[in-house]
């Protein structure tokens, strides 16, 4: 049986002082990160240079002893990788050439052409795999249907998503195969992240918490649970955390209903209803807001303690409800585990 602290949660051990990550741990509030990415050039050509992808995975454990490092690349190369144009605008985020019909979709390459754009990210998780130091859990990852969808149909990150419900409602069949064409592909991207040593995934789904009623069970519910199926089938106890973000009440039995193993946590899920409604189906992941990360202080240290207390009774890896901002102090993260390691 694993020693390492991550999987031992997630199989639903409660550990005395819960282990610890952050999403977007790699980034740019860490000065080292912000000097290997300028070394690699832009955003994507860091994404696809293993050798520094990997070497920015690993500032943040060197810096830190975080319990998991997460493999660094984006959601957003999947889409990249069946055909879309992407880049990053500088300060506003991410572009995509748009499909908003079934000619967009059948336009798309066929799931089989994914590794020819992708084989980067897989070599960057065999390096991991050897540099990592033992106890380290490396967390291999992709963005679920419905986010992706969302990004490839607007061709850009939307407040509401406006352009994909739309899409929904116009040409259902053509968004359904849409949502059909990605799944597909992200079963082979993290079965092929798995075969090159990730230990965990993790599936985001950002979005999650715009779809409604039948629509978030079959748009974001369905795809996870067929996600997970997949990859437990080929890849036996192959542990999953999944991440309906803003889900709401629907998080409660999410974790059933989909075979994952952890429910990463956003913000706005109160502690101590998880702890009651959720934890009771398995491991919990989260919820420090980020923002804390920021303003530092006596806050960020009793919200800390506070959730570590509400989830004390069970299976907890502590992290954020959302990613670590640029304007995030490195320091205010090691007030943070010192309130969460003592
Ligand atoms: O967590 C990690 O450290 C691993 C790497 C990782 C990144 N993106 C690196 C990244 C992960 C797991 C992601 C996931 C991701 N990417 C999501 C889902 C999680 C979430 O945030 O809701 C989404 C929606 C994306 C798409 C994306 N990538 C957006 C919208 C942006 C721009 C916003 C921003 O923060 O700049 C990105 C860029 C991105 N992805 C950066 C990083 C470190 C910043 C790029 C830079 O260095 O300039």
């Amino acid at each position: 049986m694993s020693q390492k602290p991550i999987l031992r949660a997630l199989k639903g051990e409660r550990l005395p002082v819960p282990p610890v990550w952050m999403m977007r741990q790699a980034g740019r509030y860490l000065p080292e990160y912000r000097a290997t990415r300028a070394r690699a050039g832009d955003f994507l050509s860091l994404c696809y240079n293993s050798e520094l992808a990997a070497e920015v995975t690993l500032q943040p454990i060197r810096r830190y002893a975080f319990d998991a490092a997460i493999l660094f690349a984006d959601i957003l190369l999947v889409p990249q990788a069946l055909g879309a144009d992407l880049w990053f605008v500088t300060g506003e985020g991410p572009r995509l050439s748009t499909i908003t019909d079934a000619e967009g979709v059948a336009a798309l390459k066929p799931v089989d052409a994914i590794h020819e754009v992708l084989h980067p990210v897989y070599e960057t998780v065999r390096i991991l795999s050897r540099e990592l130091p033992p106890e380290v859990t490396l967390i291999g990852f992709a963005g679920a249907p419905w986010t992706v969808a969302t990004y490839m149909i607007a061709g850009r990150g939307t407040p509401d998503q406006g352009p994909a419900h739309a899409m929904k409602s116009a040409d259902r069949a053509a968004f359904m195969a849409l949502i059909e064409r990605i799944e597909r592909a992200t079963i082979e991207y993290l079965s092929a992240q798995i075969s090159a040593g990730a230990e965990v995934i993790k599936l985001f789904d950002s979005w999650a918490g715009s779809l409604k009623g039948q629509d978030f069970d079959d748009f974001a519910l369905a795809p996870a649970r067929r996600i997970i199926a997949a990859l437990t089938t080929r890849h036996p106890g192959i542990p999953v955390i999944a991440f309906p973000r803003e889900a709401g009440p629907r998080y409660a039995g999410f974790a059933r209903a989909t075979g994952a193993d952890c429910l990463a946590l956003d913000n706005s899920v109160a502690a101590e209803w998880a702890a009651t409604e959720l934890q009771k189906d398995g491991c919990v992941q989260g919820n420090l807001n980020p923002r804390l990360l920021v303003t530092g202080g006596r806050e960020l240290e009793s919200e800390t303690r506070r959730i570590v207390q509400a989830f004390s009774n069970g299976p907890h890896i502590f992290n954020l409800g959302h990613g670590i901002t640029p304007d995030a102090d490195p320091d205010n993260v090691t007030r943070m585990l010192a309130a969460i390691r003592g």
